[in-house]
């Protein structure tokens, strides 16, 4: 028998097309439907952002204001929901809360299996608007406070905040945190985008595909790595033992998290434009022994092995330093790749084929039962 070629992981086997986004490698850029990130982080907020992957194109002064209406109007979680939440186990992760409220705002739906592309731009604006209702109220719960419900006269970056803390911070950490999203927003066929896409496949509803990728982005190897990040930091401590960790790590073959990626092996594109949003936010808060140890693992781990930091190798400490608790990174990165995810079940839907792939048996020869 002839044994096809396997592409482990799917590593270099392009699945289909999309308008969404676009990752050279070779240049290292990467673009939402035609505009370089490092562009859109510089110029745009989140709600132009998300109407540019939605929609095609970049809002019209008319069209924000519409599409800015319509999200802080469903902004507001209802009873059920926020009583949801305070059934969860105190110890579950944050993504498990994240991932069970999205797959009950389905069930809630009654127009959950309606898979047309209005209904399902309506879903996703709905998503998009209460997640961070969901994710501040369990930040809060998590340290025993009372849920700040949403502010309708602020952006999207600063009612998150605002939710959060009970007060928006000063400006360089809304835009640091702003800009955050814009970078976490899209990266064509990831992993949880994938996996939307497989759900949605097979003529499933956006809410079980958005549960799917919720699940997936949890995984340490994808979304998770920003939460591993701080994790170790927090561990290195004091950047004066940064050296000789990084160091163990390398000689143990261990991996080390926040760095490396499939696709980019000659830098991550969001890297520089996070980085100094890190930058911004760490001179805002004393966090200068962050960026220490940041400059020390970076430049230990390229000279030993050439392999460069990705997106959340910056925004893990840029979010500790903003107050976030460390569980709550990943959840955030939800908040902002569910535009992503979303724009991609759509697309799906337009030209849809069932994901099937093959796989080659490498099991026990065919046997007969024996009574
Ligand atoms: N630390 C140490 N060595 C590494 C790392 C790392 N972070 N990443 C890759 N390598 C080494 C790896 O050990 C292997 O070496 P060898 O050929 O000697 O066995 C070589 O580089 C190739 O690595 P690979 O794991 O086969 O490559 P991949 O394309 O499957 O890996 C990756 C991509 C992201 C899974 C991997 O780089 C990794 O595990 N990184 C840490 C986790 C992480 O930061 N993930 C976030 C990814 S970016 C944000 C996102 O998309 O969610």
């Amino acid at each position: 028998e002839q044994i096809p070629t396997i592409y482990k992981g799917l590593a270099g086997v392009v699945v289909d097309t999309t308008a969404i986004s676009k990752v050279v490698p070779e240049t290292n850029s990467l673009t939402y439907r035609g505009y370089a990130v490092q562009d859109l982080a510089a110029n745009c907020s989140f709600e132009e952002v998300a109407h540019l992957l939605w929609y095609g194109e970049l809002p019209t002064p008319e069209q924000l204001e519409l599409l800015c209406l319509r999200e802080r109007a469903a902004r507001r979680a209802d009873r059920s929901l926020l009583s949801l939440l305070t059934k969860m186990p105190d110890n579950c992760h944050p993504m498990d809360v994240v991932r069970t409220a999205i797959s009950y705002l389905g069930a809630e739906d009654p127009a959950e299996d309606d898979n047309s592309e209005k209904a399902n731009l309506a879903k996703a604006l709905r998503m998009t608007a209460v997640l961070p209702t969901i994710v501040a109220a369990d930040f809060r719960r998590r340290r025993g406070q009372d849920p700040i419900a949403p502010q309708s006269d602020l952006g999207f970056a600063e009612n998150f905040l605002n939710m959060c803390f009970g007060a928006v911070p000063e400006p360089a950490i809304v835009k640091a945190f702003e800009v955050s999203l814009i970078l976490y927003a899209e990266h064509s066929f990831n992993a949880s985008t994938f996996a939307a896409r497989v759900v949605t496949s097979t003529l499933s509803d956006i809410y079980s595909a958005v549960t799917a990728a919720i699940g997936t982005l949890k995984g340490p190897l994808h979304g998770g790595a920003n939460e591993a990040v701080m994790h170790d930091m927090l561990e290195i401590d004091d950047p004066d033992r940064a050296e000789a960790w990084m160091s163990e790590k390398l000689a143990a073959k261990e991996k080390v998290m926040g760095f490396g990626h499939r696709v980019y092996k000659n830098g991550d594109s969001r890297v520089p434009t996070m980085k100094q949003a890190l930058l911004d936010v760490a001179a805002a808060t004393d966090g200068e022994k962050w960026v220490q140890m940041y400059e020390i693992l970076e430049k230990t781990m390229v000279s030993a092995t050439g392999i460069k930091p990705n997106l959340d190798f910056p925004t893990g400490p840029a979010y500790f330093l903003m107050g976030f608790d460390v569980e709550m990174f990943t959840p955030i990165f939800v908040m902002s790749r569910i535009t992503g995810w979303t724009a991609h079940i759509i697309e799906q839907g337009q030209s849809n084929a069932l994901i099937r792939p093959l796989s080659q048996y490498s099991g026990v020869p065919q046997r007969t039962v024996v009574a």
